[in-house]
């Protein structure tokens, strides 16, 4: 047996609880029928801990996180406190979560499944067999760069403004997961920025070009503009593989990218920070798509986003690949027999409840082991 793995489960708003409880059954079923245990602990964060403890996440959620092996996040937020003061929003719960974990390189995956290729809102052949991975920056930059506020100049007018900041060792940092994660794909790095028009964006190319001349020259390195970027994603994007950049383009592009594959409810992604002296990394793992207040409570939701971020999470932050594989595969199998929540269903579907999807999930786990 290997020693326990402490995970801290943040289930959040809306269709967050619904779609952590079909991991929670996943979860059951790795411990009956694989030698690995996991302690779980569970916490409110967003809109439900504001509710329900005075902020979107308290001082002793975040010390379990910074404590556990690994976060699962389900999705925060909902109209509900849209007009919470800003810095008690659900929103900043994600962000203090990320800061203080020192969560720093963002995967983001944009895979299109053979079964969902006709889902997107782009020609079947420009998607199928897509899959690309952004990877953004997510501790720095214009989110967190100071000074930030806003002023009076005079008697009329104000100012507001946030700074767009980077040093040389934060890019380098995620340059490296970026050359790294393209090693093991196919080789090629492609790195966006504004170097046109920005400083930062000046700097940013100037260290990613240095630091693949010092550590990865066998890597393929492009650059390119975050606008070209934009409009490359929608023209043409099996052009990429691996796409590197800084916090506020990684958000506009990675959801371009996401919509991409016409199937948010399918997303996974990773936060990960540095590893630190005891050889750990910390993780957090969520679904792409938000809380979806809409459909909350009506077992609609599509739990698979979820599911995979599980199978990231078994992956990045457990070294338990093969077990992430037959996650992934279950879920594709299940896609190929015609299972669909309401999301990803075309007309002449059937469509299935979140509970379902979670079950079949279970048995076809069950299929693929020979259990
Ligand atoms: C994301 C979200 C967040 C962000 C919001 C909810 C703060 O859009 O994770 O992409 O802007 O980073
Ligand atoms: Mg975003």
């Amino acid at each position: 047996m290997s020693s326990n793995k402490k995970i801290l489960i943040l289930p959040g708003d809306g269709i967050g609880r619904e779609v952590m409880s079909e991991v929670l059954n996943i979860i059951n079923w790795m411990t009956k029928n694989k030698s690995v245990s996991f302690d779980i602990s569970e916490r409110l964060v967003g809109g439900i801990a504001y509710d329900k403890e005075g902020d979107s996440i308290s001082d002793t959620t975040m010390q379990e996180a910074l404590d556990s092996d690994a976060v699962l996040f389900g999705a925060v937020g909902g109209p509900k406190w849209d007009n919470v003061e800003r810095h008690k929003r659900p929103e900043a719960a994600l962000l203090r979560l990320r800061k203080e974990m020192d969560l720093f390189a963002n995967l983001r995956p944009a895979v299109v499944f053979d079964a969902l290729a006709d889902s997107s809102s782009l020609k079947t052949e420009l998607i199928k067999g897509l899959d690309i991975l952004i990877l953004r920056e997510l501790t720095s930059g214009v989110y967190f760069g100071k000074p930030r506020g806003v002023e009076k100049i005079s008697e009329k007018e104000e100012k507001a403004f946030d700074t767009q900041l980077y040093t040389t060792s934060e890019v380098e940092r995620i340059g490296r997961v970026g050359f790294d994660l393209s090693r093991k794909r196919s080789n090629r790095l492609t790195s966006v920025e504004k170097a046109n028009v920005m400083e930062t964006g000046m700097f940013w190319r100037k260290i990613i070009t240095d630091l693949h001349k010092r550590e990865f020259s066998d890597v393929e390195l492009n650059h390119m503009y975050a606008d070209n970027c934009a409009m490359q994603l929608v023209r043409f994007p099996k052009q990429f593989d691996v796409i590197v950049t800084d916090n506020l383009f990684g958000d506009l592009l990675s959801d371009c990218a996401a919509m991409l594959t016409g199937s948010l409810g399918m997303l996974p992604s990773a936060s990960l920070g540095s590893i630190d002296s005891k050889g750990k990394r910390s993780g957090m793992y969520e679904p792409v798509h938000g809380s979806a207040p809409d459909i909350a409570g009506q077992d609609k939701a599509n739990p698979l986003a979820m599911i995979l971020s599980f199978a990231m999470m078994l992956k990045y932050s457990f070294d338990m690949s093969e077990d992430a594989v037959l996650i992934e595969q279950a879920v594709q199998n299940l896609l190929s027999k015609g299972f669909r929540t309401p999301d990803i269903k075309k007309d002449n579907q059937n469509a299935v409840t979140t509970k379902e999807m979670g079950k079949a999930v279970v048995e076809e786990l069950n299929i693929l082991s020979g259990k």
